[in-house]
C-alpha cells in the first residue's frame, strides 16, 4: 500500500442469526468447513499478532510506521471481536468449536514462550498468508461465487483490511531486526508456520466435517479440493506466493494490491457502511 493511504479500523458488526445456513458456501459442508476453520483460528491468533507487535512499541522511531502499528492493531482487534460472534454461531450449530479454539490457545501459549523477535517472525509470515488469501478472494470473484452474502461480506471486509495492513507487522521486523540474523529469523518463521498452518487448516476442516457427519461425504471433499487446488484455487494461489517470501529482499509491497484496496474500499463505503 502507498505511503499516502491510512490503515482505518472498520466497525461492520456483523450479526449472525441462528437460521443462516450451516452449509453457507456453495451449499457444501467441506467449502464452508475450510473457511469455518480459519475462522476458529483468528481470535486468538490475532491477538498473537498484535502483542507480538506491540512489544516493540518503544523501538519504532518512524511517525509513519507508528501511525500504522495503531491502525494495524485497531483492525485486528475488531477482527478478532466479529469472528469470536462468527464462532459463537458456529458453537450454537453444535460443531463444538471450543475444542479447536482450546488447541489453538495452547499453542498460541507456548509461540508465546519464544524470544520476543521470533514471535514477530511467525507473525509476519502468517501476515504474508493472510495477505495473500486476502489478495485471492479480492481479486478472484469466484472465490465467493455461491457464499451467502453475510459470510463473504464478513470475508471480503476482513480481506480487505489485511491487503491494507499486509506492510506493518513486516516493517516493525525489518526495524527491529534487520541483516543476515532477521532474513534467518523470518524464513525459519516461515518454514515452521507453512508446515503448521496447512496441517492445522485441513486438521480444522477434518474436525468440522466429523463433527457434521459429513466427514464421507466425498463429492463434497471433491468440490472442496477443486476450490482449493483446483485451477483459480483459493490455496494455490496463497502457496504459489509463499515463495516468494524467501527472496532476501522481499517487502509484502512487492506485489501491488493498491487499485484492489481501492475498489473495495468504495465497495465498503456503499455496501455495508451505510447499509
Ligand atoms: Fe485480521
Ligand atoms: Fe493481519
Amino acid at each position: 500500500m502507498s505511503d499516502t493511504q491510512k490503515i482505518t479500523p472498520r466497525d461492520p458488526g456483523f450479526s449472525f442469526a441462528d437460521d443462516l445456513p450451516v452449509n453457507w458456501h456453495s451449499d457444501d459442508p467441506a467449502i464452508s468447513h475450510f473457511y469455518n476453520g480459519l475462522s476458529l483460528t483468528f481470535p486468538e491468533g490475532e491477538r498473537f499478532f498484535v502483542d507480538s507487535v506491540r512489544h516493540f512499541a518503544d523501538e519504532i522511531t518512524d511517525p509513519k510506521l507508528k501511525v500504522d502499528v495503531r491502525g494495524f492493531a485497531g483492525q485486528e482487534a475488531i477482527h478478532s471481536r466479529e469472528h469470536v460472534v462468527y464462532n459463537q454461531y458456529l458453537a450454537k450449530q453444535g460443531l463444538e468449536p471450543e475444542k479447536i479454539e482450546r488447541l489453538v490457545t495452547y499453542g498460541l501459549r507456548m509461540g508465546r514462550k519464544l524470544p520476543k523477535k521470533t514471535q514477530l517472525a511467525i507473525t509476519c509470515a502468517l501476515e504474508h498468508y493472510t495477505a495473500l488469501f486476502a489478495e485471492a478472494i479480492l481479486e478472484n470473484p469466484k472465490v465467493m461465487e455461491g457464499a451467502h452474502p453475510q459470510f463473504a461480506n464478513l470475508w471480503r471486509w476482513h480481506a480487505l483490511e489485511e491487503s491494507e495492513h499486509k506492510a506493518v507487522a513486516f516493517d516493525v521486523f525489518k526495524t527491529v531486526d534487520p541483516g543476515v540474523g532477521g532474513y534467518l529469523r523470518r524464513i525459519i518463521a516461515m518454514t515452521l508456520t507453512t508446515i503448521n498452518f496447512n496441517l492445522s487448516a485441513l486438521g480444522n476442516q477434518i474436525y468440522l466435517m466429523k463433527k457434521s457427519g459429513e466427514l464421507t461425504n466425498w463429492r463434497s471433499w471433491g468440490r472442496s479440493l477443486r476450490h482449493l487446488w483446483g485451477r483459480e484455487g483459493v490455496w494455490r494461489h496463497v502457496m504459489k506466493g509463499v515463495f516468494s517470501y524467501y527472496r532476501p529482499s522481499f517487502h509484502p509491497n512487492d506485489r501491488d494490491t493498491d487499485a484492489l484496496v481501492a475498489k473495495w474500499r468504495t465497495w465498503y463505503a456503499a455496501d455495508i457502511q451505510s447499509s
